[in-house]
C-alpha cells in the first residue's frame, strides 16, 4: 500500500516546488496519544528528543500532548522554550555543553542536567555557584549494553566519548551529593537507536536493580533510560505506530523502582519518523549500461540517512499510473557516490516529473539537512 495522501492529495502535493518534507500531523497525534496511553503507569515520564526533529510546527504539537523536551544544546533549548515547553520539563544532555549553554540553562531553570564527566560537573557546579543557583544534575552512566545497531548510533558499549563509565561513577556521585552547588537527581541511561529487540532494555532494567541495590542509602529521585525504541522502515503502513505497549512494559515488569522514584524516557525517533516523508521530483530517468537511474532533486542534502548509516528508507512512486514495474537505483543530484537513496528498487514504470516519496523521514531527516552543493534545505507542509 502507497503512502496515504488522505490529508493532502496528489495534485496538490505535485504542485508544490520540491523537494519538501511533508508531516501528517493526524499520524503524529495519534502516535503521541498511543504513547501517552502505553506510559500511563505512575511516575512514568517521557521527554521527547529534539534532536529527531526541532521543526516548530511538530514541536509546539509535542509540547501541546505535555511531554517533556530532551536537549542537547542551547539552541534546543530555547526552540523548545519557543514551542511551549516548560522548562521544569526540560532535561540537558549532552558531552560538551559549553559555559554559555550551562549557565543559560541554569538561568532558565530546566529540570535536569544529564552530565556526561566529572569535569562537566565540576564546571556546572562552579557555574551555579556564580550564579548562586543549584543545579539539577543526573549522571550519565555507560551501561556496557551491546544494543544491536549502527556501530554509529550505539552508545552504550565501554569507552567511548558518551556517559561515564561504571567504574569512574562513584568518585563522580560522591562529588555530586558532597556539592553544595548541586542536586544530585540520580541516573542516566542511553544504550543507542533504532532499538528493535527488546532485550537490550531487559538487560538495562537488570544493570539498573543492581545498581541501584549497591547504593541503598543514596538518594535516586529520577532514573533515566534515554530513548532508542525504533521504528518498521521496511512497512512503514503496517506499522506507522511503533509497539509502545510492549516497550514501556519491559520497564514496567523488569525494572524495580523505589516508592515515588520517577522514571524518564527520552523517545526522538518513535514518536515522528513515521508522520514525516521527503517528497522529491524526478528530474531524470537515466539508462545506464545495466542499471536505470531515477535521478530526483533531494539527495543527501535533504535526507543524509541512506548516505551516513547505509539506512534503508521505503520508496514509492506516488504519481506514476503505470501498472508495470522496472528495476531503478534511486539517487541524489549532490556531488558524492554515496548520495543513492535505494539500489535495485522495484517502482512503477517512472518519468521525468513524476513525484518520488522516501518514507519514514520524519525524524533525523530535516533535523540533519544541510546546504552542501549550496541546495536549499528543505522547506515543509503539513497534512490538512
Ligand atoms: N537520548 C540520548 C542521550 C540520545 O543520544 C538520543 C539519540 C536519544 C535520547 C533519542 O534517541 P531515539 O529515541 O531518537 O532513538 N541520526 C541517527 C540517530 C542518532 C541518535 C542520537 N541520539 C539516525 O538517523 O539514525
Amino acid at each position: 500500500m502507497p503512502m496515504d495522501t488522505t490529508n493532502f492529495p496528489i495534485e496538490s502535493l505535485r504542485a508544490e516546488s520540491t523537494p519538501f518534507y511533508y508531516y501528517d500531523l493526524h499520524l503524529l497525534d495519534a502516535t503521541l496519544d498511543k504513547m501517552k496511553e502505553s506510559s500511563s503507569f505512575p511516575g512514568f515520564h517521557i521527554h521527547y528528543a529534539v534532536k529527531a526533529n526541532s521543526n516548530p510546527e511538530i514541536l509546539k504539537r509535542i509540547a501541546a500532548s505535555g511531554i517533556g523536551a530532551d536537549t542537547v544544546s542551547l539552541g534546543e533549548i530555547r526552540a523548545a522554550i519557543a514551542a511551549g515547553f516548560p522548562a521544569a520539563k526540560i532535561v540537558f544532555a549532552g558531552v560538551g555543553k559549553t559555559d554559555e549553554e550551562i549557565a543559560a540553562a541554569i538561568e532558565y531553570e530546566i529540570g535536569c542536567f544529564n552530565a556526561e564527566s566529572d569535569e562537566e560537573v565540576g564546571v556546572i557546579e562552579e557555574i551555579a555557584k556564580s550564579l548562586g543557583k543549584k543545579a539539577p544534575v543526573a549522571l550519565r552512566i555507560n551501561p556496557e549494553i551491546d544494543a544491536h545497531t549502527h556501530h554509529y548510533i550505539t552508545t552504550g558499549l565501554a569507552e567511548n566519548k558518551f556517559g561515564i563509565a561504571m567504574s569512574l561513577m562513584p568518585d563522580v556521585v560522591e562529588h555530586c551529593v558532597n556539592s553544595e552547588w548541586i542536586e544530585f537527581k540520580g541516573f542516566h541511561f542511553h544504550i543507542g537507536s533504532q532499538i528493535t529487540d527488546m532485550t537490550p532494555y531487559r538487560i538495562l532494567c537488570e544493570k539498573i536493580n543492581i545498581l541501584q541495590e549497591e547504593y541503598p542509602d543514596l538518594a535516586i529521585p529520577t532514573i533515566n533510560v534515554g530513548g532508542g525504541l525504533g521504528i518498521d522502515y521496511d512497512n512503514p503502513e503496517d506499522h506507522p505506530i511503533p509497539d509502545f505497549d510492549e516497550f514501556f512494559n519491559i520497564f514496567k515488569n523488569n525494572l524495580h523502582l523505589r516508592p515515588s522514584q520517577q522514571l524518564h524516557f527520552e523517545l526522538g525517533r518513535a514518536l515522528v519518523a513515521q508522520c514525516g516523508t521527503l517528497i522529491t521530483r524526478v528530474t531524470f530517468v537515466k539508462k545506464g549500461v545495466n542499471k536505470q537511474f531515477v535521478i530526483v532533486d533531494g539527495g543527501m542534502n535533504a535526507l543524509l540517512r541512506p548516505a551516513l548509516y547505509q539506512a534503508h528508507h521505503k520508496i514509492e512512486n506516488i504519481t506514476s499510473e503505470s501498472e508495470k514495474t522496472e528495476v531503478y537505483d534511486v539517487a541524489g543530484p549532490i556531488c558524492e557516490s554515496s548520495d543513492v537513496f535505494g539500489e535495485n528498487v522495484q517502482l512503477p514504470v517512472t518519468h521525468r516529473g513524476d513525484l518520488i516519496a522516501i518514507r519514514s523521514a520524519g525524524a533525523y531527516g530535516e533535523a540533519m539537512a544541510s546546504s552542501y552543493n549550496s541546495r536549499p534545505i528543505p522547506v515543509s507542509k503539513f497534512s490538512r
